[in-house]
């Protein structure tokens, strides 16, 4: 799909649920997109990589995310926010204003699954670079964020976002980040320039496939693991 900017706004007929299974706690999340519109309106396959991977570790760890304040950039529809509050997590799920209300649409959709676990879910607006933001005073224990990188001027406000919510704070939340590679020349030079930003304040760390989903995983999706330096 291309990326293009278009209004968000929606009516119910122009929307389509997508079901996508929680299989460690036998939930369902039904997700509405949108027919046609902005990238906020689809669920990117780079975000199905990074719900299951927050899924794949609470299997492991049954504490990785129930009772953990987790932050979502670019949320998008909010698969990976939802997912995590479906895993017992408090989650401010956040993006442009104009993402707002089909978010809040599937965060309202799904809000008995999450209560049931103990998880709970808010949808806020966070513009990237907007150092005012009250949600950047708030503690959070994770940050996650799927397929945020493709525009060239949101780069630098983005990154300073993640540093802000890593400076202003006691705590220093992990950051998980899901990315795909996409092959155009300006894509890829967008990621390098994204990486080598990133990387200057710090630690990035690749997850392996094999610590990943076993269907959920793929050679053009980087998963990353980013703690401060
Ligand atoms: C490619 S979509 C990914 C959505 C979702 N994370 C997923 O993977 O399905 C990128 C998201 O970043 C959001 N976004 C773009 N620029 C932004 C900005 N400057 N501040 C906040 N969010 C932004 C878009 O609205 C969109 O939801």
């Amino acid at each position: 799909m291309a990326m293009a900017h278009r209004n968000s706004s929606f009516q119910s007929n122009d929307l389509f649920p997508r079901e996508i299974d929680i299989e460690v706690c036998l939930k369902t999340l039904k997700i509405f997109q949108k027919m046609e519109g902005d990238v906020n309106c689809v669920v990117w396959d780079a975000s199905l990589v990074l719900a299951k991977y927050l899924e794949t570790m609470s299997q492991n760890r049954a504490d990785f995310l129930s009772g953990m304040k987790v932050l979502e950039l670019g949320s998008g529809l909010g698969v990976v926010g939802l997912t995590a509050a479906t895993l017992g997590a408090q989650v401010t799920l956040t993006d442009l204003p104009e993402a707002l209300p089909l978010l809040r649409l599937n965060i309202n959709e799904n809000k008995t699954k999450i209560g049931s676990m103990g998880g709970y879910a808010i949808a806020e607006s966070l513009v990237w670079g907007d150092t005012t933001s009250d949600i950047l005073k708030e503690e959070f224990d994770m940050i996650v964020l799927a397929d945020c990188i493709y525009y060239e001027e949101a780069i630098d406000p983005l990154v300073q976002t993640l540093q802000f919510l890593n400076n202003t704070i006691n705590k220093k939340p992990t950051i998980y980040l899901t990315q795909e590679l996409r092959d155009s020349e300006l894509q890829q030079r967008l990621w390098e320039t994204f990486y080598q930003k990133l990387s200057e304040f710090f630690f990035i760390e690749k997850i392996p496939e094999e610590q990943q989903h076993a269907n959920y995983k793929s050679p053009d999706i980087i998963l990353l693991r980013i703690n401060k330096k």
